[in-house]
């Protein structure tokens, strides 16, 4: 259940009137809500009841350290995708046996921290990656943990831009070359390869894919035994999709569970998932203010202080993100309404409306569901700063991240 809600026209988080966060602040600014995340994580567990998977929250999501030490105390661990990543996730407390590294570009620099750490699995994403971590481990005279990325060759329905199990992806290794290297393990004598992992797309609605892929484990999973090659953990990604429009379908966790339980029953093998979305997505949302309203012939365009670079998703997307207005006039625009922010692109827009309530220049608006990819896609793209961030645990209320200052950019 979402936590944002309209009551009498006025938006309320938590229960509490978003207006009076509001006081004194400097907008935009990204407000997230505690409670939501904690609801999420819940509402997974509860889905995987007849099994424990490792949950690793995809750090790409939202790196912000109050938010990944939330999520440590709720059990979680860390899929990260960088160095920084890795040092963030350790800075939160989560242990380096919960934390998994992805990543088709992972550096010398970045494997031997990796290594050094003893993290749970650096899932390596070419046999050239395969070769370097044996050469490392070998030189810092140790055997690492290891597991492959295989690319399923499976489409996803989604954005062409976050879909990554197909062939023609840049993402992980084929089945039949996977099978080459096992077939040749013995060349490399520092890594034990003990973890499978597939990851196939974001913002994925549909379970049939996934069962197409736990098939496909499934039948790769024989083909090991043939070898005589034991694996102790599949790691299935993440990808699980959340609804940004009204009447969006969301992704249904308790039939998803199921076959995973399905999976797990046959297969008997310890489970991770790495998921950013769906645990912090409709957590997070940007308060703006209104700083023009400016008419044309056949729209209003209402410019408001957020722009791409503090949102990116609508731009590099064409992503939706619903504006509700903190204070909702009961009447509405004749013309159709365009939200656009400051920056110099015509791709700095986030969507056009019909029928909308009134707003003036001085009023605030809220967009939604920016909890996931929304902070971390930002930039100072035009010189501006990244915006202030703040955290919303039951009634209390707390800046987490100041607001950057023009200073420190220049
Ligand atoms: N694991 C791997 C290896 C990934 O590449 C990703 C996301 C995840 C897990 C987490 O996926 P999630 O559960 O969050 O869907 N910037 C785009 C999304 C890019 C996703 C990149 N990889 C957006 O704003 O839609």
């Amino acid at each position: 259940m979402d936590l944002l809600k309209l009551k009498k026209n006025k938006l309320h988080i938590n229960n509490i009137k978003l207006e009076k966060i509001l006081k004194k602040r400097q907008t935009p600014f990204y407000l997230y809500s505690l409670n939501q995340i904690r609801q999420n994580v819940k509402y997974i567990n509860s889905s995987f009841k007849n099994f424990s998977p490792l949950i690793c929250y995809a750090v790409k999501a939202n790196s912000n350290l109050s938010i990944l030490k939330e999520l440590k105390k709720n059990n979680l661990g860390a899929d990260v995708v960088s160095v920084g990543e890795l040092k963030l996730a350790l800075k939160a407390g989560i242990k380096p046996n919960k934390i998994v590294f992805s990543g088709v570009g992972k550096t010398d620099e970045e494997i031997k921290f990796a290594i050094k750490k003893n993290i749970l699995s650096i899932n390596a994403e070419s046999t050239n990656e395969i070769t370097l971590i044996n050469d490392i481990s070998k030189k810092l005279k140790k055997i690492t943990n290891i597991g492959v990325r295989i690319n399923p060759d499976i489409k996803a329905k989604t954005n062409r831009k976050i879909a990554t199990g197909n062939k023609v992806n840049k993402f992980g290794i084929s089945i039949s070359e996977f099978l080459n290297v096992i077939k040749n393990k013995n060349k490399f004598q520092n890594i034990k390869i003990s973890l499978l992992s597939v990851h196939i797309g974001s913002q994925i609605k549909d379970i049939k894919v996934y069962k197409k892929v736990l098939s496909l484990i499934s039948k790769i999973l024989i083909k090991l035994k043939n070898l005589k090659h034991i694996i102790n953990c599949i790691d299935l990604g993440g990808g699980m999709g959340i609804p940004y429009f009204k009447h969006d379908k969301k992704f249904d966790f308790k039939k998803f569970g199921l076959e995973i339980s399905k999976f797990y029953q046959k297969e008997r093998i310890k489970i991770i998932f790495e998921i950013g979305r769906f645990i912090t997505g409709n957590s997070g949302h940007i308060i703006s203010k209104v700083i023009y309203v400016k008419k044309i012939k056949d729209r209003i365009f209402i410019i408001i202080d957020t722009g791409m670079n503090d949102m990116a998703r609508s731009a590099i997307y064409d992503a939706f993100h619903e504006i509700i207005p903190l204070h909702k006039s009961t009447k509405k625009f004749s013309k159709k309404v365009e939200f656009v922010g400051p920056i110099c692109e015509s791709s700095d827009t986030f969507g056009v409306y019909k029928n909308y309530s009134i707003l003036k220049e001085g009023d605030y608006v809220c967009i939604t569901n920016c909890g996931a990819y929304g902070r971390t896609l930002s930039s100072n793209y035009n010189m501006r700063p990244l915006i202030e961030e703040v955290i919303l645990n039951n009634k209390k209320i707390k800046t987490v991240r100041l607001r950057q200052k023009i200073e420190d950019l220049i």
